[in-house]
């Protein structure tokens, strides 16, 4: 039966955890999917047939995530999946869509240098986050960088890109510690004793899930001051501050795409309708506003389509634009990576975000930084 004749759904993955130490923030992204569905289907579907979503949950075990896509493709029939915070998921999913032909949707920032025709990633490559925070930081505190981060492959590559930058542009990596991902608080106190002998102007976070509320509590009993010595992150959303308390976050940078706080009207309906299903003391955050954006992208593109084959929604897809929250964003045709904003966030007493960077335009994906020196001309 053709897809005109027919109102049954299109059947979508969904895979984020809402249980262990990722529950954090890919409730969040979970939220933002089924934010969007519900939003499109209160519009009739797509050409007349809702979107339903067959919904997993990985329980924070990369490898769960592997095994539900699997389940997923083989016995929900599904092709299209949004999921995955962690690069070991993405990872671990990365196998199953390649050899079965899915679509998976990844809605968070991560360390680039990678491709599959498999993927559409819709969070920050380091080219959109990594190069404009160093920048900053150096200007604004100083040269001398402590890494923190979880340990696995995100924190790690992105801090081989990030120590590059540093080291070129005349900074230095006085520390770089990675702690297991589920970290309890203890594990943070010989770490911050190591922090303050090593005397660092800025702290860098690539720390993820629940051990970020322990590295800012940590930080915040040791007596640091964000006004000298910030902690500086990638991976710390309105999320994450709010767990942790907005009085221990506030003055700490994050490098972002989006936050709550950026303000254009695109954005006020966007977190006027969040609150409405969330509730008022909910906030939104690059993570969850990538996975709600993402859903209006495919839904556009099946408009077209009217088939969910990958190859035919992969084919359409590149070059979409969209009004996303953050602003006009597109996909890149060449890598299908999405160009994004870039922007740099100060956390106030609210758990909100202060700009203290935007760029006058979206950013164009540069995954393998083609584009970059690695130096940011301070040598
Ligand atoms: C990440 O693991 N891509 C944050």
């Amino acid at each position: 039966m053709s897809s005109g004749q027919t109102s049954e759904p299109w059947r979508v993955g969904v895979l984020f955890s809402q249980s262990g130490f990722m529950a954090v923030i890919e409730e969040t992204q979970l939220r933002g999917t089924l934010t969007a569905i519900d939003e499109i289907n209160a519009n009739g579907g797509v050409n007349g047939r809702p979107l339903e979503p067959v919904i997993y949950d990985p329980g924070s075990e990369a490898r769960a995530f592997g095994r539900y896509a699997r389940k997923l493709m083989i016995e929900d029939g599904v092709s299209t999946m949004f999921g995955c915070y962690t690069s070991s998921s993405r990872r671990a999913v990365l196998p199953v869509v390649e050899r079965l032909n899915g679509l998976l949707w990844y809605p968070t920032l991560y360390e680039g240098f990678e491709f599959s025709p498999n993927v559409i990633y819709t969070g920050a490559a380091p080219n959109q986050n990594s190069v404009e925070l160093c920048r900053l930081l150096m200007e604004a505190y100083g040269r001398r960088f402590f890494f923190i981060g979880s340990d696995y492959v995100y924190p790690r590559e992105s801090n081989r890109i990030m120590g590059e930058l540093v080291r070129n542009s005349g900074g230095e990596v006085v520390g770089e510690r990675y702690l297991r991902l589920n970290a309890d608080r203890s594990e943070f106190q010989p770490l911050m004793r190591e922090v303050k002998a090593a005397q660092p102007d800025v702290i860098f976070s690539t720390v993820v899930g629940d051990s970020t509320v322990f590295l800012y509590q940590t930080y915040h009993d040791f007596g640091f001051n964000p006004k000298v010595v910030p902690i500086a992150s990638l991976t710390t959303t309105e999320a994450e501050i709010q767990a942790m308390g907005f009085d221990v976050g506030e003055g700490h940078l994050t490098g972002a795409p989006y936050f709550q706080g950026i303000g254009n009207d695109r954005n006020s309906s966007f977190v006027e309708l969040y609150k409405k299903r969330y509730g008022d003391d909910q906030s939104t955050n690059m993570c969850l506003e990538a996975a709600y954006f993402q859903v209006h992208i495919f839904a556009k593109t099946l408009e077209q389509t009217n088939s969910i084959d990958t190859e035919i929604m992969r084919t359409s897809v590149m070059g979409s634009e969209f009004d996303a929250p953050q602003g006009n964003i597109a996909v890149n045709p060449v890598c299908g990576h999405t160009d994004l904003w870039t922007r740099v966030g100060r956390a106030n007493r609210q758990g909100q975000f202060d700009l203290v960077y935007e760029s006058s335009s979206r950013v164009k994906a540069d995954p393998y930084l083609i584009g970059y020196s690695r130096n940011l001309a301070y040598a």
